[in-house]
Protein backbone atom coordinates (compact mmCIF):
# COMPACT_ATOMS: atom_id res chain seq x y z
CA UNK A 1 0.00 0.00 0.00
CA UNK A 2 1.25 3.31 -0.56
CA UNK A 3 2.09 5.89 2.02
CA UNK A 4 2.55 9.52 1.92
CA UNK A 5 5.98 10.31 1.54
CA UNK A 6 7.51 13.13 3.26
CA UNK A 7 11.17 12.76 2.79
CA UNK A 8 13.71 15.14 0.59
CA UNK A 9 15.61 12.40 -1.63
CA UNK A 10 17.43 15.38 -2.93
CA UNK A 11 19.51 15.29 0.10
CA UNK A 12 20.56 11.58 -0.47
CA UNK A 13 21.46 12.94 -4.16
CA UNK A 14 23.57 15.21 -3.13
CA UNK A 15 25.36 13.47 -0.87
CA UNK A 16 25.71 10.27 -3.48
CA UNK A 17 27.29 13.06 -6.06
CA UNK A 18 29.31 14.71 -3.57
CA UNK A 19 30.84 11.62 -2.22
CA UNK A 20 31.28 10.17 -5.79
CA UNK A 21 33.36 13.02 -7.43
CA UNK A 22 35.73 12.95 -4.36
CA UNK A 23 36.29 9.24 -4.62
CA UNK A 24 36.99 9.65 -8.54
CA UNK A 25 38.90 12.74 -7.41
CA UNK A 26 41.23 10.71 -5.04
CA UNK A 27 41.55 7.88 -7.74
CA UNK A 28 42.73 10.51 -10.45
CA UNK A 29 45.61 11.42 -7.62
CA UNK A 30 46.65 8.11 -6.97
CA UNK A 31 46.53 7.74 -10.71
CA UNK A 32 48.89 10.71 -11.26
CA UNK A 33 50.98 9.20 -8.18
CA UNK A 34 51.63 6.27 -9.86
CA UNK A 35 52.62 7.36 -13.09
CA UNK A 36 53.91 11.49 -12.07
CA UNK A 37 51.75 12.85 -14.77
CA UNK A 38 51.91 16.37 -13.49
CA UNK A 39 52.84 17.21 -10.26
CA UNK A 40 49.65 20.18 -10.37
CA UNK A 41 47.41 18.10 -11.85
CA UNK A 42 48.41 15.50 -8.69
CA UNK A 43 47.88 18.24 -6.04
CA UNK A 44 44.81 19.67 -7.78
CA UNK A 45 43.13 16.12 -7.47
CA UNK A 46 43.88 15.26 -4.15
CA UNK A 47 42.64 18.87 -2.85
CA UNK A 48 39.24 18.79 -5.12
CA UNK A 49 38.72 15.22 -4.12
CA UNK A 50 39.17 15.53 -0.77
CA UNK A 51 37.24 18.68 -0.09
CA UNK A 52 34.08 16.88 -2.41
CA UNK A 53 34.77 13.74 -0.50
CA UNK A 54 35.21 15.55 3.00
CA UNK A 55 31.73 17.65 2.16
CA UNK A 56 29.48 14.84 1.05
CA UNK A 57 30.09 13.15 4.22
CA UNK A 58 29.07 15.85 5.83
CA UNK A 59 25.94 16.46 4.11
CA UNK A 60 24.98 12.90 4.62
CA UNK A 61 25.81 13.60 8.29
CA UNK A 62 23.74 16.62 8.87
CA UNK A 63 21.09 16.43 6.06
CA UNK A 64 20.80 12.62 5.11
CA UNK A 65 18.10 11.57 8.08
CA UNK A 66 15.87 14.36 6.37
CA UNK A 67 15.64 11.99 3.32
CA UNK A 68 14.64 8.89 4.79
CA UNK A 69 11.29 7.85 5.89
CA UNK A 70 12.36 6.11 8.57
CA UNK A 71 13.05 9.35 10.50
CA UNK A 72 9.01 10.52 9.43
CA UNK A 73 6.90 8.17 11.19
CA UNK A 74 8.82 8.38 14.95
CA UNK A 75 9.25 12.18 14.42
CA UNK A 76 5.17 12.44 13.62
CA UNK A 77 4.17 10.39 16.38
CA UNK A 78 5.90 12.66 18.99
CA UNK A 79 4.68 15.70 17.02
CA UNK A 80 1.05 14.07 17.39
CA UNK A 81 1.26 12.52 21.01
CA UNK A 82 2.32 16.53 21.97
CA UNK A 83 -0.51 17.68 19.71
CA UNK A 84 -2.95 15.24 21.57
CA UNK A 85 -1.81 16.27 25.22
CA UNK A 86 -2.87 19.86 24.33
CA UNK A 87 -5.49 19.68 22.18
CA UNK A 88 -8.73 18.18 21.88
CA UNK A 89 -8.56 17.47 18.21
CA UNK A 90 -11.12 19.62 16.97
CA UNK A 91 -11.72 22.16 14.78
CA UNK A 92 -10.01 24.53 11.93
CA UNK A 93 -5.93 24.08 12.03
CA UNK A 94 -3.37 25.54 9.91
CA UNK A 95 -0.33 24.36 8.88
CA UNK A 96 2.19 27.02 7.54
CA UNK A 97 5.04 26.39 5.40
CA UNK A 98 3.44 22.78 5.00
CA UNK A 99 5.48 21.79 1.91
CA UNK A 100 4.43 18.03 0.80
CA UNK A 101 1.94 18.42 3.92
CA UNK A 102 3.79 16.43 6.18
CA UNK A 103 1.85 18.06 9.32
CA UNK A 104 -1.19 18.85 7.70
CA UNK A 105 -2.04 15.26 5.82
CA UNK A 106 -0.77 13.71 9.72
CA UNK A 107 -3.02 16.07 11.66
CA UNK A 108 -5.96 15.24 9.28
CA UNK A 109 -5.25 11.88 9.53
CA UNK A 110 -4.79 10.85 13.15
CA UNK A 111 -7.81 13.59 14.07
CA UNK A 112 -11.23 12.97 12.12
CA UNK A 113 -12.83 15.99 13.73
CA UNK A 114 -9.89 18.40 12.40
CA UNK A 115 -10.45 21.02 9.17
CA UNK A 116 -6.63 21.10 7.89
CA UNK A 117 -5.59 23.50 5.68
CA UNK A 118 -1.71 23.83 4.82
CA UNK A 119 0.00 27.24 3.08
CA UNK A 120 3.30 27.76 1.32
CA UNK A 121 4.54 30.10 -1.13
CA UNK A 122 6.40 26.82 -2.61
CA UNK A 123 8.95 28.68 -4.51
CA UNK A 124 10.89 27.24 -7.56
CA UNK A 125 13.69 25.84 -5.63
CA UNK A 126 11.91 24.01 -3.08
CA UNK A 127 10.25 21.94 -5.97
CA UNK A 128 13.95 20.16 -6.36
CA UNK A 129 13.55 18.83 -2.93
CA UNK A 130 9.97 17.83 -3.67
CA UNK A 131 8.17 20.42 -1.65
CA UNK A 132 5.10 21.31 -3.71
CA UNK A 133 1.14 21.46 -4.06
CA UNK A 134 0.93 18.89 -6.48
CA UNK A 135 3.33 17.23 -3.60
CA UNK A 136 0.95 17.28 -0.79
CA UNK A 137 -2.00 17.19 -2.35
CA UNK A 138 -0.86 13.62 -3.68
CA UNK A 139 0.06 12.86 0.07
CA UNK A 140 -3.37 13.99 1.15
CA UNK A 141 -5.03 11.48 -1.15
CA UNK A 142 -3.18 8.58 -0.62
CA UNK A 143 -4.05 9.22 3.14
CA UNK A 144 -7.60 9.69 2.11
CA UNK A 145 -8.07 12.70 4.26
CA UNK A 146 -8.07 15.30 0.51
CA UNK A 147 -11.60 15.83 1.92
CA UNK A 148 -10.39 17.39 5.21
CA UNK A 149 -6.84 18.51 4.07
CA UNK A 150 -6.42 21.41 1.50
CA UNK A 151 -3.61 23.54 0.26
CA UNK A 152 -3.30 26.88 -0.65
CA UNK A 153 -0.50 29.84 -1.55
CA UNK A 154 -0.04 31.34 1.75
CA UNK A 155 2.96 33.44 2.82
CA UNK A 156 3.70 33.00 6.45
CA UNK A 157 4.84 36.74 6.73
CA UNK A 158 1.32 38.15 5.54
CA UNK A 159 -0.96 35.10 6.07
CA UNK A 160 -4.42 35.47 3.84
CA UNK A 161 -6.75 34.60 7.07
CA UNK A 162 -8.87 36.61 9.14
CA UNK A 163 -8.32 37.24 12.93
CA UNK A 164 -8.99 34.70 14.94
CA UNK A 165 -9.88 31.99 12.51
CA UNK A 166 -8.06 28.46 13.52
CA UNK A 167 -8.08 26.51 16.82
CA UNK A 168 -4.79 25.17 15.92
CA UNK A 169 -1.80 26.37 14.30
CA UNK A 170 1.28 24.08 13.42
CA UNK A 171 4.42 24.13 12.06
CA UNK A 172 7.52 21.87 11.14
CA UNK A 173 11.08 22.74 9.62
CA UNK A 174 9.67 25.73 7.90
CA UNK A 175 10.42 28.82 10.51
CA UNK A 176 14.23 28.86 9.58
CA UNK A 177 13.76 28.69 5.77
CA UNK A 178 11.57 31.89 5.69
CA UNK A 179 13.83 34.62 5.17
CA UNK A 180 13.08 37.72 7.04
CA UNK A 181 15.26 40.35 9.06
CA UNK A 182 12.75 39.55 12.52
CA UNK A 183 11.04 36.04 12.42
CA UNK A 184 9.00 37.65 15.31
CA UNK A 185 6.75 38.66 12.59
CA UNK A 186 6.00 34.44 11.63
CA UNK A 187 4.59 34.46 15.41
CA UNK A 188 3.14 37.34 15.45
CA UNK A 189 0.45 36.41 12.55
CA UNK A 190 0.94 32.43 14.48
CA UNK A 191 -1.31 34.15 17.24
CA UNK A 192 -3.15 36.73 14.91
CA UNK A 193 -5.04 33.85 13.05
CA UNK A 194 -5.78 32.14 16.16
CA UNK A 195 -9.19 32.35 17.77
CA UNK A 196 -8.94 32.93 21.81
CA UNK A 197 -7.89 29.92 23.65
CA UNK A 198 -6.21 28.07 20.33
CA UNK A 199 -3.35 26.40 20.52
CA UNK A 200 -0.08 26.62 18.62
CA UNK A 201 2.47 23.77 18.17
CA UNK A 202 5.74 24.80 16.10
CA UNK A 203 8.94 22.63 15.45
CA UNK A 204 12.17 24.35 14.45
CA UNK A 205 14.96 25.64 15.59
CA UNK A 206 14.20 27.53 18.70
CA UNK A 207 17.68 28.07 20.37
CA UNK A 208 21.49 29.12 19.98
CA UNK A 209 22.43 30.90 17.08
CA UNK A 210 19.03 30.66 15.15
CA UNK A 211 17.30 32.77 18.10
CA UNK A 212 19.32 36.19 16.91
CA UNK A 213 16.80 35.88 13.32
CA UNK A 214 14.38 36.33 16.15
CA UNK A 215 16.22 39.11 17.94
CA UNK A 216 16.37 37.79 20.90
CA UNK A 217 19.16 36.57 23.17
CA UNK A 218 17.84 33.45 24.93
CA UNK A 219 14.56 31.61 24.85
CA UNK A 220 12.97 33.17 27.95
CA UNK A 221 13.34 36.43 25.67
CA UNK A 222 11.58 34.32 23.05
CA UNK A 223 8.81 33.03 25.04
CA UNK A 224 8.48 36.82 26.85
CA UNK A 225 8.17 38.18 23.33
CA UNK A 226 5.61 36.07 22.42
CA UNK A 227 3.18 36.69 25.75
CA UNK A 228 3.48 39.99 24.73
CA UNK A 229 1.60 39.40 21.56
CA UNK A 230 -1.16 37.81 23.66
CA UNK A 231 0.03 33.91 24.09
CA UNK A 232 -0.14 32.29 27.29
CA UNK A 233 1.25 28.89 28.71
CA UNK A 234 3.93 29.49 25.89
CA UNK A 235 5.99 26.30 26.69
CA UNK A 236 9.85 25.36 24.89
CA UNK A 237 10.47 21.98 24.69
CA UNK A 238 13.72 20.43 22.77
CA UNK A 239 12.27 17.08 20.96
CA UNK A 240 15.22 15.45 23.25
CA UNK A 241 13.35 16.55 26.62
CA UNK A 242 10.24 15.70 24.47
CA UNK A 243 11.38 12.16 24.35
CA UNK A 244 12.25 11.80 20.40
CA UNK A 245 15.24 9.23 19.96
CA UNK A 246 16.52 10.56 16.60
CA UNK A 247 19.57 12.22 15.19
CA UNK A 248 17.04 14.90 14.38
CA UNK A 249 16.36 15.47 18.25
CA UNK A 250 20.17 16.06 18.78
CA UNK A 251 20.43 18.98 16.03
CA UNK A 252 21.31 22.33 18.24
CA UNK A 253 18.12 24.58 18.61
CA UNK A 254 15.70 21.82 17.39
CA UNK A 255 12.68 22.34 19.58
CA UNK A 256 8.82 22.80 19.92
CA UNK A 257 7.55 26.23 21.07
CA UNK A 258 3.86 25.88 22.24
CA UNK A 259 1.15 27.88 24.25
CA UNK A 260 -2.11 29.30 23.21
CA UNK A 261 -3.68 32.54 22.34
CA UNK A 262 -5.35 34.63 25.69
CA UNK A 263 -8.69 34.52 25.66
CA UNK A 264 -8.87 37.97 27.14
CA UNK A 265 -6.43 40.00 25.60
CA UNK A 266 -5.20 43.66 27.07
CA UNK A 267 -5.82 46.69 25.65
CA UNK A 268 -1.36 46.73 25.61
CA UNK A 269 -1.75 43.53 23.63
CA UNK A 270 -4.56 44.09 21.29
CA UNK A 271 -2.27 47.69 20.61
CA UNK A 272 0.55 45.43 19.88
CA UNK A 273 -1.57 43.23 17.35
CA UNK A 274 -3.36 46.11 15.78
CA UNK A 275 0.42 47.76 14.89
CA UNK A 276 1.81 44.15 13.76
CA UNK A 277 -1.04 44.70 11.34
CA UNK A 278 -0.10 47.80 10.18
CA UNK A 279 -3.10 49.43 10.84
CA UNK A 280 -2.67 51.51 13.60
C1 LIG B 1 12.17 22.50 5.02
S1 LIG B 1 10.64 22.75 4.20
C2 LIG B 1 9.51 22.10 5.41
C3 LIG B 1 8.29 21.52 4.76
C4 LIG B 1 7.36 20.76 5.67
N1 LIG B 1 6.78 21.61 6.67
C5 LIG B 1 8.04 19.55 6.31
O1 LIG B 1 7.98 19.41 7.54
O2 LIG B 1 8.59 18.73 5.58
C6 LIG B 1 10.39 24.49 4.37
C7 LIG B 1 9.14 24.98 3.68
O3 LIG B 1 8.95 26.36 4.02
C8 LIG B 1 8.36 26.98 2.90
N2 LIG B 1 8.47 28.45 2.98
C9 LIG B 1 9.60 29.21 2.85
N3 LIG B 1 9.29 30.52 2.96
C10 LIG B 1 7.95 30.58 3.19
C11 LIG B 1 7.05 31.66 3.41
N4 LIG B 1 7.46 32.95 3.41
N5 LIG B 1 5.74 31.38 3.62
C12 LIG B 1 5.30 30.09 3.62
N6 LIG B 1 6.11 29.03 3.42
C13 LIG B 1 7.42 29.28 3.20
C14 LIG B 1 9.13 26.38 1.73
O4 LIG B 1 8.46 26.58 0.50
C15 LIG B 1 9.21 24.91 2.15
O5 LIG B 1 8.16 24.15 1.65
Amino acid sequence: MEKPYYGYRMNTYISVALIGSGIAGIALAIIFTTFMYSTWGLILCWALGAVLLTSGVFWHLSMGFASKSKTAGPFQDNFADHLRSVWDGKGKVLDIGTGRGRAAVEIARRFPEAWVIGVDTWAKLWALWEQTKAGAEKNATIAKVADRCTFQYGNALDLPFKDGEFQLVVSTFAFHEIHVPDRMVILKEVIRVLSPGGHFLICDLFGGPPLKGYKVKNVSELIRRVEQFGARDVEHKTLKEAGLKLRLARIRGMAYLSGRKKEVMHADQALEGIKARGEG
